[in-house]
């Protein structure tokens, strides 16, 4: 019984290990030599590894390759922010954002891996090049705020202020589109799918209206 949970827990890995191989191929996430986009390896040919570590991760909560950037950002806040009461109380990027921001906001080299040293980029390229609208630096003020918890306090607050409504905590777990992390909180993956790109931008639909009222009424 335990040999056939573990062969189909094998089976099963294996399974979305060809399915996340053969969608991320063909996005701008494929930084190896193979990558459809300007930046790629010179010789690399594996295509996880820039982001996980090669023995692993398709069983539980992925091992991240990428040393996570130190130093703090500029996150967004509003007067009519519930969520936190002003800017400096705005949590750092945390959980899966950090592993994005790793490549994003441009400080360390998108070769930099923990497990395989750094790996060599076509053109000389190290870090998001500065001209790339997907380098957002330090300053993520004027993006969707992340990393914080979305509570049914937060929710009561903000909607008995008369603040644009959100739905209940409970409403957005089960929405198809958004995703809460499993600490509820908002991460770069509430909307982008780092492993599959059909719309653009690496976004979870074509409208990304629908994204929005999945948690905004
Ligand atoms: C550009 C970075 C990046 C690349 C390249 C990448 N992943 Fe991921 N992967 C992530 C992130 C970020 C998460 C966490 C998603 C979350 O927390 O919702 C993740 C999560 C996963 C998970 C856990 C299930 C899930 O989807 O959340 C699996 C399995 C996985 N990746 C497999 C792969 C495989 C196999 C490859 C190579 C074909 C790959 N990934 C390439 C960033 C990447
Ligand atoms: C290993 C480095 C790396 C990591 C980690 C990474 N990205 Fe990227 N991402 C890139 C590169 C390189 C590009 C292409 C930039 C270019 O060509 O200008 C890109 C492009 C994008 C784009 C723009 C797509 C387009 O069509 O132009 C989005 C959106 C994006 N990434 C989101 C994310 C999110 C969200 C995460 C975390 C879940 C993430 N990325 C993690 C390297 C990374
Ligand atoms: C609430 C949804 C949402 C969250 C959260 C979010 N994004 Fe986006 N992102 C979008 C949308 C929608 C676009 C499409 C362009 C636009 O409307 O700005 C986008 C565009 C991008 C782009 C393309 C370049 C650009 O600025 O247009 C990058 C790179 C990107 N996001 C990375 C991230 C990262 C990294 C995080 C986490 C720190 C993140 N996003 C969090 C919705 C989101
Ligand atoms: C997973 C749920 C979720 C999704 C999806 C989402 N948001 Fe949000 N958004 C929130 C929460 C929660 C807050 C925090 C509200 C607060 O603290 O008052 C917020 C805050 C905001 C704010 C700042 C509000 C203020 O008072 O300053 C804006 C603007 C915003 N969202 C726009 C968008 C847009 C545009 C989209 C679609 C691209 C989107 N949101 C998608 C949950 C979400």
């Amino acid at each position: 019984m335990r040999r056939a949970m573990v062969t189909l827990t094998l089976v099963f890995g294996l399974a979305v290990l060809a399915w996340s191989q053969e969608s991320v191929r063909d996005t701008a996430h494929n930084l190896s030599v193979t990558g459809p986009g300007a930046v790629r390896a010179v010789s690399e040919t594996r295509v996880c590894i820039f982001c996980h570590t090669t023995h692993n991760a398709v069983f539980q909560a992925p091992l991240w390759n990428r040393e996570s950037p130190g130093g703090s950002y500029q996150m967004y806040w509003s007067e009519t922010m519930d969520a936190y009461g002003s800017s400096g109380e705005a949590p750092q990027p945390n959980g899966s954002s950090k592993l994005c921001l790793s490549c994003h906001d441009g400080t360390i080299a998108l070769g930099s891996t923990v497990s395989s040293g750094r790996i060599e980029m076509r053109g000389g390229i190290t870090t998001m090049p500065s001209t790339s609208e997907s380098n957002l630096g330090r300053d993520l003020s004027g993006d969707h705020p992340v990393s914080f918890t979305v509570t049914d306090h937060l929710v009561t607050t903000n909607n008995s202020k008369g603040d644009v409504p959100l739905r209940s905590v409970s409403e957005m777990r089960n929405h198809p589109l958004a995703k809460l992390d499993e600490e509820n909180r908002i991460q770069c993956t509430t909307c982008h799918d780092p492993h599959r790109d059909p719309y653009g931008n690496f976004l979870l639909t074509a409208k990304p209206g629908e994204l929005c009222i999945a948690c905004h009424s």
